[in-house]
């Protein structure tokens, strides 16, 4: 594993040379690439900013996003195949900014103890949207404090404190979101003790079983393995018997999907040892699977759900925490007493944003060219023998790539190699944990689009390796 060495001299570990902003390749792409003023840019981010792994210092910068491309200052442009899924309305959508003109000039803020009508209105339409009958919510700024609102939720509504999450999930970067978050770069390091009792068990991922057992062409042989992943949330929460929730994406961003049946059985474990379920669908949710929620996939509806990032429609930063009614249990008590928790001019973004998701057909588009994509790499792993496993739903797809495929070994070498060919190309997307390309444009993508972009990858994998 590669390290960056931070400003106290400490190393931290990268997540992945694909994604590391201190590789060797990286640096020869950005000798290449970047004009003065860029150059002068990103050394001034550099400059100001603290540094961070995968963040700071900067890859290029940008001047411009509009649908689905971002342009940087030269007028290069790219597909954005990551968008930090935040997309997926595409960029700049006239519909929305409208709204929020016309909402900052009505009224730009509210101060605590004042609500206003899209606040409302917001909270009743997720309430409409949502799976079962999550109708209790709080709005907070960012997925990380929502993830926070969350695990409060849980302990004022059970008495209990402990949790039980996954090994390689990421649930953001707040010391609630670290601790039940499983990567190890947002873990470890310096920043010290994470919150007591929080437990990590391994989690799904069938390619690469934790547990060993062999999988059939990335699919689970669950008449060999028996679903060994749920069996063991089960034995954690028998053990333990006081865990207040689980807290999981359904779905992977990475992505990995889960095996059929695994939520329904980790549901009913939960239910029968007192634990309630949270799903974390911040980068998931509104529509990315092409259902509105990843859980909706799985027929199981969680006691609380975290949304995010999309929420804001790409503009603004608004993230919510749903619960059902039965949770509502802590109102002397302050859970989420954020300053912008009932802005209005964010709270109209969601709503327009969820509008917009509804009335174009996001979530039907996603699950259209998204399956239709998921062909094309299929096709795309017979023809190049560095694909290991190609996977996803909807508009959450991967490619996970592999030296050998019977070794499994992970090319991460080659990932990133494909990264930057792409990037050259005019597509950017992201690799994660080092080896997987993380395929997530705009739910508005059309099938052209999407096809133009699969044939670059197809020239960059001949390329690569
Ligand atoms: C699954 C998941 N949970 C939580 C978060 C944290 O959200 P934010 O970065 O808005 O705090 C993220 C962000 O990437 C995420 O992907």
């Amino acid at each position: 594993m590669t390290t960056d060495r931070d400003r106290a001299g400490q190393d931290v570990p990268s997540q992945s040379e694909g994604e590391s902003n201190t590789s060797e390749r990286r640096r020869r792409w950005t000798a290449a690439i970047h004009d003065a003023e860029t150059r002068a840019l990103v050394e001034q981010d550099a400059r100001y900013f603290l540094h961070q792994s995968i963040s700071t210092p900067c890859l290029s910068a940008l001047r411009r996003a509009e649908g689905i491309w971002i342009e940087d200052l030269a007028g290069r442009r790219y597909m954005d195949f990551h968008g930090n899924n935040v997309h997926h309305i595409g960029y700049g959508h006239p519909r929305l900014k409208e709204a929020i003109k016309a909402q900052l000039d009505e009224l730009p803020f509210a101060p605590r103890r004042f609500t206003s009508e899209p606040v409302v209105a917001l909270a009743r339409k997720l309430a409409g949207i949502s799976p079962g009958a999550l109708s209790k919510v709080l709005f907070t700024t960012g997925g990380s404090d929502a993830i926070e609102v969350a695990l409060k939720v849980a302990r004022a509504a059970t008495g209990r404190h402990k949790t039980v999450s996954f090994w390689d999930s990421f649930h953001g970067a707040s010391f609630g979101g670290a601790s039940v978050g499983g990567e190890q770069l947002f873990r470890s390091g310096p920043v010290g003790p994470l919150l007591p009792g929080s437990e990590h068990v391994a989690p799904f991922t069938c390619y690469r079983c934790p547990y060993g057992y062999p999988d059939r062409d990335g699919r689970p042989q669950l008449e060999l393995c028996h679903m060994t992943c749920a069996n063991f949330v089960r034995y954690v929460l028998e053990k333990e018997g006081d865990v207040a929730a689980v807290i999981a994406e359904p779905a992977r961003a990475v992505p990995y999907l889960p095996p059929p049946g695994f939520w329904q059985a980790v549901r009913q474990a939960c239910d029968d040892h007192g634990a309630l379920l949270i799903f974390d669908e911040i980068p998931t949710g509104l529509g990315r699977t092409g259902r509105m929620f990843a859980c909706e996939h799985e027929a199981v509806v969680p006691d609380i759900l975290v949304l995010g990032k999309a929420l804001g429609g790409g503009m603004l930063p608004i993230a919510a925490t749903l619960c059902r009614p039965g949770l509502d249990a802590a109102g002397a008590w302050a859970l989420g007493h954020y300053t912008h928790e009932k802005n209005p001019v964010t709270a109209r973004a969601a709503l327009t944003t969820i509008e917009i998701i509804e009335q174009e057909g996001l979530v039907e588009n996603a699950a259209e060219v998204g399956s239709r994509a998921l062909e094309r790499l299929q096709d795309l792993k017979d023809r190049h023998r560095l694909v290991g496993d190609v996977r996803g739903r909807g508009l959450l797809l991967g490619l996970e790539l592999v030296v050998d495929r019977e070794s499994k070994e992970p090319a991460g070498e080659a990932a990133e190699q494909v990264l930057y060919l792409a990037l050259d190309r005019g597509l950017s997307f992201k690799t994660t944990m080092g080896n997987v390309l993380t395929l997530t444009p705009p739910l508005t993508i059309s099938v052209a689009e999407m096809d133009w972009a699969l044939d670059i990858l197809d020239r960059c994998l001949g390329e690569a390796g």
